[in-house]
């Protein structure tokens, strides 16, 4: 294992990646009625009872303002097979959601479908993270699927296989 003490920016990027993830969009409605959407792998699970979740967003993104004041949003966990989604969603700049045949959720919230799961949050807490703001929202209601999960690992996209022996099981 190598030792890096001087925080380039590349190596710091690339041994965060050692950790796999999965693959989340994030969305909400701005206060204009346009719905914003972000593709985000920095999604994790906080507590259980109250239901809590959080992710974090790049002080960068065009959509800071819109999440910035967004009471609500919705995080959905893509299925392997939604990396188009991903990258559409990853891309700056674009119309995300042209074409696209989004449903509409608590206040307003766009909702995209076929994910392994989706929660749609109410906002708890923000937090300043750095170059990135910590969302913590409170869970209202979520979905389910069967479908297996995208994965990302090391910069790429990726698939879980459960051990043979969980299969077994
Ligand atoms: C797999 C993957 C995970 C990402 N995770 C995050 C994340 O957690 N937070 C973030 O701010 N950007 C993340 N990004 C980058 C954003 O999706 C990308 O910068 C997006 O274009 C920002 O949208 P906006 O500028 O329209 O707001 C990720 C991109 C990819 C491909």
């Amino acid at each position: 294992m190598n030792t890096f003490q001087d925080f380039d920016a590349r190596e710091f990027r690339n041994a965060l990646g050692s950790f796999a993830t999965g693959v989340t969009i994030i969305t909400a409605r701005a206060a204009d009625g346009a719905p914003v959407g972000i593709t985000a792998n920095s999604f994790s699970s906080v507590s259980l009872d109250p239901p809590m979740v959080l992710w974090s967003l790049a002080k960068s993104a065009r959509s800071l303002a819109v999440f910035e004041q967004a009471a609500h949003w919705a995080v959905h966990v893509l299925g392997a097979g939604q990396e188009a989604l991903s990258a559409r969603f990853a891309r700056s700049g674009t119309d995300k959601f042209a074409g696209l045949d989004a449903g509409i959720g608590i206040a307003g919230l766009p909702l995209l479908e076929g994910c392994a799961a989706r929660f749609q949050c109410q906002l708890a807490h923000v937090y300043e993270g750095g170059d990135h703001l910590i969302f913590v929202g409170r869970v209202l209601q979520f979905e389910r699927s069967e479908q297996p999960p995208l994965a990302f690992h090391r910069g790429g996209y990726a698939d879980i296989a459960p051990r043979a022996a969980a299969r077994a099981a």
